[in-house]
């Protein structure tokens, strides 16, 4: 196993609270990435979530979008579970037990959110081909909003070995690939995507992270 299947280990079986303290510390929990886009995102329409987690965005989306239809895909049976309990009565909310690397959806969205490194869990192969599939989802003038730490800038070298990053857990190991901005630009173009902004921003625990704004 290798890539993004090789961190289902992780997701699998790291507790809730765990989860929700990495979320704490990486400055996460007051969702100012989501702040900050909220005002691209349209008032109304279909909104899917790319690895939902336990819900921080939902819970977002809910309280401040209540018109949007959420659809949040998420890997984890553990993960799922817990949001399938948490939205069973939200009819606004349907959740998916599925892999975004196979999964299909008949309705186009209007919004893909792929935050909180999310991209990271997928290996350098993979990512432009999930972008891809992104892509699929999208109706015409639809976005995709990636969040990733920040890469210092890579100078005469194309790559660098500070974006192969390896998290030891005693839950497992997460193995990660940070892309820069050249391959954020070209996995977009390659997708059929125009870049269309980079937010760059300091999380409430002061990490440095960028949000791409990505249209169809
Ligand atoms: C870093 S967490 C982000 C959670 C949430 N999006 C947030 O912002 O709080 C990444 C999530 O993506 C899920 N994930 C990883 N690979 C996935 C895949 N192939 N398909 C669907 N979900 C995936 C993980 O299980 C995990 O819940």
């Amino acid at each position: 196993m290798s890539g993004n299947d090789s961190n289902r280990i992780f997701y699998n079986a790291v507790p809730l609270d765990v989860f929700q303290s990495l979320t704490k510390q990486g400055g996460f929990d007051e969702c100012i990435d989501l702040e900050l886009i909220e005002k691209h995102i349209a008032t109304s329409g279909r909104i899917m979530e790319v690895g939902a987690g336990y819900g921080r965005c939902v819970d977002f989306l809910l309280k401040n979008k209540q018109e949007s239809q959420i659809l949040a895909v998420e890997q984890s049976p553990q993960l799922s579970k817990v949001l399938l309990e948490k939205y069973k009565n939200q009819p606004k909310v349907q959740v998916i037990n599925a892999d975004i690397k196979t999964l299909d959806v008949p309705d186009k969205m209007d919004v893909v959110l792929w935050l909180f490194s999310g991209m990271l869990d997928f290996g350098k192969e993979e990512q432009p081909v999930v972008m891809k599939r992104l892509r699929s989802f999208l109706k015409e003038n639809g976005k995709l909003f990636i969040d990733i730490p920040q890469l210092a800038e890579l100078t005469v070298a194309k790559y660098t070995s500070a974006q192969d990053i390896v998290m030891e857990t005693p839950y497992g190991n997460i193995t990660t690939f940070l892309p820069s901005f050249n391959d954020m630009e070209t996995y977009a173009s390659q997708a059929g995507f125009s870049l269309v902004s980079v937010i760059h921003y300091n999380t409430s625990t002061e990490k440095k992270r960028s949000i791409y704004m990505l249209e169809v």
